[in-house]
Parts: C-alpha cells; sequence; structure tokens
C-alpha cells in the first residue's frame, strides 16, 4: 500500500496544514477507509468555513457552508482552464467550450439546456436495455469463479462500454476509447510530467479526430444514440456548435467513466464494510436505489467540487464572502456533517430522505447522476443475482489520489456463485 497514514502526511491540529495536504500531498490516497473523514471531522470542529492564508482560499467542509455554496450561481468555475487553454494546453481547450469551465452563468444555462435534452428521465430509463447488454458482457469473464477483482475486472469496463453505446461508437471501437480514457485520466491530476501530458495530448487528439468524424458521419445519418439527439438539439434558433459537440462528447466521456467505475467498485466495498446492511439489501433488493444513494453521501467517489471564485458576495447565516474570493467545497465532509446527519457515519441503506451532495448541486449538478445511477443498479444487480456471497479477500484496500476523486486501485473478492 503505497498511501500514508493521517499522521504521516498532515498535522490533524494545524487547519493550514490541511489545506496544504489537500492541495498538494495526494491527500486522497491516504490509507485507512475512513481516514479522509477523520480529517474533515478535526477541520470542522475547527471551522466549518476555514480561510486558508497560505493558499487564499476558503476551505468548506460543513453541509450549510458548501449547500449554500454550491447554490449561488455567480460563481466561476473554469479560470484555471482557461488559462491553460491560453498556454495551449490541449485538453483545456478542448473542456473550455463545455458547461462546467464557462465564466458567465448564462452560457452554462444555455448549454445545459440543450444537452438535458439527451439526459431526461425518459432518454436514459430507455437506455436499461443497452446497459444490461454491456454489464452482461462484461459479467461472463467473472461468472462461475470464486475468485475475481470487482474493479479492474468488472467495473472498469461498464461505464466507457456504455458510454461508447450511447455516443454511436461501433461496439469495435470501444477498446480504443477504453486506451484513449485511460491515457486522459492523469491529465486532470496536479502538475503532470512531460511524459503523462504528452500521454494526454495524444488522447485527446485521437479522441478529437474520432469524435469530430462521428459528428460528420452521425450529420449525414442521425441515429436514436444520446450524440443524435445533441445534434439535433434546439432551443428556439440555438443549437450546439461543432466545437461543443466535439468538446462536450469528450468530457462527458472523461467526468462518466472513472466515476461510475468508481461507484460500482465502492458499493461492493461498502456493502462488505457493513454486513448487516449487505444483509437487508439481499433479502430485499428494492432498497438498491436507495443503497446507492446512501454509499454517495457516505462515500462518494469526488470528495470535492471544482473551486469557485465567487463572481458575487454570498451570504451564507450572517458570514459575507466576498466577490474574488475562491471557495473550495470539501462535498465528502459535507456529506457527513452530524449538524444535517444523525449518525453520519454509520452506513444505513434505509436512511430517509439521502439528499446529499455527491453529484453537486445548482447550477453544475451533474448530468449524467441518473445514468451512473442506473449503471450502478444494474451493474450490482447483476453481481447479486450471480453470486450468493461477495466477500473483499484483501487485506487493505489502497486508495489513488485521482484529482478530486477518491479510487479504489483493486478489489479482490472471494465470492459464491450461484448456481446455473
Ligand atoms: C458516480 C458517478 C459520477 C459522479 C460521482 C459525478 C460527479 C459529478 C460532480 C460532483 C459534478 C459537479 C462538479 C462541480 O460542481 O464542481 C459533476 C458534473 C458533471 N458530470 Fe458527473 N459524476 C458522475 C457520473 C457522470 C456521468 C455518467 C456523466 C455523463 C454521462 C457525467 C457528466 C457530468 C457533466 C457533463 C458535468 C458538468 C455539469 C455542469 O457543469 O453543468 N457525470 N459530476
Amino acid at each position: 500500500v503505497t498511501g500514508k497514514r493521517v499522521d504521516e502526511l498532515l498535522d490533524i491540529n494545524d487547519p493550514e496544514d490541511i489545506v496544504d495536504a489537500v492541495l498538494n500531498r495526494s491527500f486522497l490516497s491516504l490509507r485507512g477507509d475512513d481516514a479522509p473523514w477523520d480529517v474533515y471531522k478535526a477541520m470542522r470542529d475547527t471551522s466549518p468555513a476555514y480561510f486558508s492564508e497560505k493558499h487564499q482560499l476558503w476551505y468548506f467542509t460543513g453541509w450549510k457552508e458548501s449547500l449554500g455554496a454550491l447554490l449561488h450561481n455567480h460563481m466561476d468555475l473554469g479560470v484555471g482552464l482557461r488559462q491553460a487553454a491560453q498556454e495551449g494546453n490541449l485538453m483545456a481547450q478542448t473542456f473550455a467550450p463545455t458547461m462546467l469551465y464557462f465564466e458567465n452563468p448564462h452560457d452554462t444555462l444555455r448549454q445545459r439546456r440543450l444537452v438535458r435534452q439527451a439526459f431526461t428521465h425518459h432518454e436514459v430509463a430507455s437506455r436499461r436495455g443497452a446497459v444490461e447488454n454491456v454489464v452482461n458482457e462484461h459479467l461472463e469473464k467473472i461468472k462461475g469463479r470464486d475468485r475475481f477483482d470487482v474493479m479492474n475486472e468488472f467495473a472498469d469496463h461498464i461505464p466507457v462500454g456504455v458510454a461508447c453505446g450511447l455516443l454511436g461508437v461501433p461496439s469495435s471501437d470501444v477498446p480504443l476509447f477504453r486506451d484513449w480514457t485511460r491515457l486522459m485520466a492523469p491529465g486532470t491530476g496536479a502538475a503532470p510530467s512531460e511524459e503523462t501530458k504528452r500521454a494526454v495530448d495524444e488522447a485527446i487528439t485521437g479522441l478529437r479526430d474520432y469524435m469530430s468524424g462521428l459528428i460528420a458521419d452521425l450529420r449525414k445519418n442521425e441515429g436514436t444514440d444520446l450524440l443524435s439527439i445533441m445534434i439535433r438539439a434546439r432551443d428556439e434558433e440555438d443549437r450546439l456548435s461543432e466545437e461543443e459537440l466535439v468538446g462536450l462528447s469528450i468530457f462527458i466521456l472523461a467526468a462518466g467513466s472513472d466515476t461510475t467505475t468508481q461507484l460500482i467498485t465502492g458499493m461492493v466495498h461498502t456493502l462488505h464494510r457493513f454486513p448487516d446492511e449487505f444483509a437487508k439489501l439481499r433479502e430485499n433488493r428494492d432498497l438498491l436505489p436507495n443503497a446507492i444513494e446512501e454509499y454517495m453521501r457516505f462515500a462518494g467517489p469526488v470528495h470535492y467540487t471544482q473551486p469557485r471564485l465567487l463572481q458575487k458576495d454570498l451570504e451564507i447565516d450572517g458570514q459575507t464572502f466576498k466577490t474574488g474570493d475562491t471557495i473550495l467545497c470539501s462535498t465528502a465532509g459535507a456529506n457527513r456533517d452530524p449538524k444535517q446527519w444523525s449518525n453520519p457515519d454509520q452506513f444505513d441503506i434505509e436512511r430517509d430522505g439521502v439528499r446529499h451532495l455527491g453529484f453537486s448541486q445548482g447550477l453544475h449538478l451533474c448530468i449524467g447522476a441518473m445514468l451512473a445511477r442506473l449503471e450502478g443498479e444494474v451493474a450490482l444487480t447483476a453481481l447479486l443475482d450471480n453470486f450468493s456471497s461477495i466477500e473483499v479477500d484483501q487485506p487493505e484496500v489502497e486508495y489513488l489520489d485521482l484529482g478530486p476523486m477518491r479510487g479504489i486501485a483493486a478489489l479482490n473478492v472471494a465470492a459464491t456463485p450461484t448456481a446455473p
């Protein structure tokens, strides 16, 4: 295990040191399943809205504070990315014309109105069969086995397969996309090496060329896939430009891949950690949607949202945060704030009204949340149907710091296949 223990990485009694570790020291690779939350608790007890002098930003770990910030519409999330785009960074240039990074909230709203036409409740629900096909294809490799790696042999293959299907990429090209997605992932982390940058550029170039070609084909021969819906999407006279379509399709692939892989892997791991909850779920499958929401609250993979620069003053509970200030929300911290949740450190799949921040909130609420939930539901159902027991079979889980996401590196399990 490469991650450090809390006491090796930072001084938990020093809030400045905590913020510095979160920003600069691969904090999310901390050893121990609950270790980051011990740190969020220490921070919240000092101040749920802490101003770091060294980094000149607010670090929010409280529920009320984080929700207040996410619901404020006058925020710019793209300062750093737009700067990188100007300096010639290809990934930044590709993502700059997408909703997360616009300077003006009206541009975000406009693009979201168009893209949402491909992600309506009805549209996503209608893809269940397609998601089941991808899950079943990858289930084949682990079916009947009493040992496998949930992460690398199963979960990791599903979101890219689903995304390609939804974007209209032929299945023979899915392996190409898996490679590109894998190469692209480290590009969002802090200070990538020259070698990483080259690999990311190669992946982005490949994806850009591929998607431009695919969009041109789909324009001539429109299908029922999500990309065709985005090409067709109209809002009065408005429609998505070529540059937006290319950027969005790659952004959607990037935003929805590792995150959803971790949702599937993390669910299995968390259920294993709480055997009574696992038993309840086996007895009553109707609890699965709520179990997924509770997992997203308890250990959802994204630990913080993009840093937000205030474009207008924001008041939360009598405290004013000023225009020009930057806020970093630890949504994972907020999701276990005892002021909002009873027994926050208990994973309780029957918890009432789990309205968490794991998919963010407000203007930038994750557009793929419903799809991620669907993939989680279908994948977990397949695992429960095909294995009557699943036990994590490794001494400790190794965590990866993947930008704002905490990733499980591998999840080896011992399982009992159900009789054929
Ligand atoms: C478990 C899986 C997922 C998690 C935890 C997740 C999490 C998030 C979070 C936290 C944000 C907001 C960031 C912020 O406010 O700073 C976000 C935005 C976004 N996500 Fe997801 N996501 C997941 C899956 C997906 C999928 C499957 C897709 C698409 C197919 C997707 C597409 C997007 C897009 C397009 C945005 C930008 C929305 C905007 O800025 O208006 N995500 N996601």
